[in-house]
């Protein structure tokens, strides 16, 4: 398994307002003393980890990603919280190299980057202290259904690496990891752009990046061109799958073997 691909930061960190307003509205989900060990999972260049570092003035965040510019931007925006904040290159698709166990996770706008949901729910368990929260949001069901088609029309047709879960395989998804107290919903959040280059720069940065690692260098502007361009209007048909649940306070962790009844 190659490493999770790097990202423009910079430009993310430029262009992402909808996913920083939608992310302060999955912090306020997740109630906090001040004092925890809050892991942000796929934190990219930090606008929203920034807000939940502020909710934490005797605690700590570790600010997890797989791109190495994401990481570097967030050092950057973070660098006021000093110590407090920790910065952890990893992979979301493998266990994670967090030794002590997280008051609680947020994470935002990440998930669906993910291919198997079951095995991430895994790993964010083994990592939760029991009764912690994960309090999380990513593109859910019929998420940019509109450009998921017109890629299909586009060079080898395909989709995406995406996965929008329905909130019902989501629940299942996390039952099986070990967690309870599950609700899990869809909300469309439509989001108009500025038709050009404000449009463009956002399916580039936000949306075509896998699509445009594949293809070579003088192909990957026309490819966001044509995308742009066969859009029926200046908006993007986001749906957001929203997620809450607990570690089972008693549950056997779900890669611990199961202890034997006698
Ligand atoms: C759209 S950004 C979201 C960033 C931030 N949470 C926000 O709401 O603005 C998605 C992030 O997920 C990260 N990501 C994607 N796949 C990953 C993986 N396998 N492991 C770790 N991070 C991953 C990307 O590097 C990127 O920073």
């Amino acid at each position: 398994m190659s490493g999770p691909r790097d990202w423009d930061a910079a430009t993310y960190d430029r262009v992402a307002d909808p996913m920083t307003r939608w992310g302060a509205t999955v912090l306020d989900r997740l109630p906090l003393a001040g004092d925890e060990t809050v892991l942000d999972a796929g934190c990219g260049s930090g606008r929203v980890t920034e807000r939940l570092a502020r909710l934490l003035p005797h605690g700590r965040v570790i600010a997890l990603d797989g791109s190495a510019a994401m990481l570097d931007e967030a050092r950057i925006r973070l660098a006021p919280f000093g110590p407090r904040v920790e910065y952890l290159l990893a992979d979301l698709r493998r266990p994670l190299p967090i030794a002590e166990p997280v008051d609680a996770i947020l994470s935002t706008a990440t998930f669906h980057w993910l291919p198997d949901h079951s095995a991430l729910f895994g790993n964010l368990a083994m990592v939760l202290r029991p009764g912690g929260r994960l309090v999380a949001q990513c593109g859910g069901a019929g998420n940019i259904a509109s450009v998921v088609a017109i890629l299909a029309t586009l060079g080898d047709g395909w989709t995406g690496p995406w996965t929008f879960a329905t909130p019902a395989e989501t629940r299942a998804r996390l039952e099986a990891a070990g967690f309870a107290d599950i609700d899990t919903w869809l909300k469309p959040e439509p989001t108009p752009l500025e038709p050009g280059p404000p449009l463009e720069d956002f399916l580039r940065t936000v949306i075509l990046g896998d699509h445009l690692a594949r293809l070579p260098a003088a192909e990957r502007e026309p490819f966001v061109r044509a995308v742009a361009s066969r859009l029926p209007r200046p908006e993007i048909d986001y749906v957001r799958l929203n997620i809450n649940a607990r570690r089972a306070a008693y549950s056997r962790g779900p890669r611990e073997p199961a202890r034997s009844s006698r």
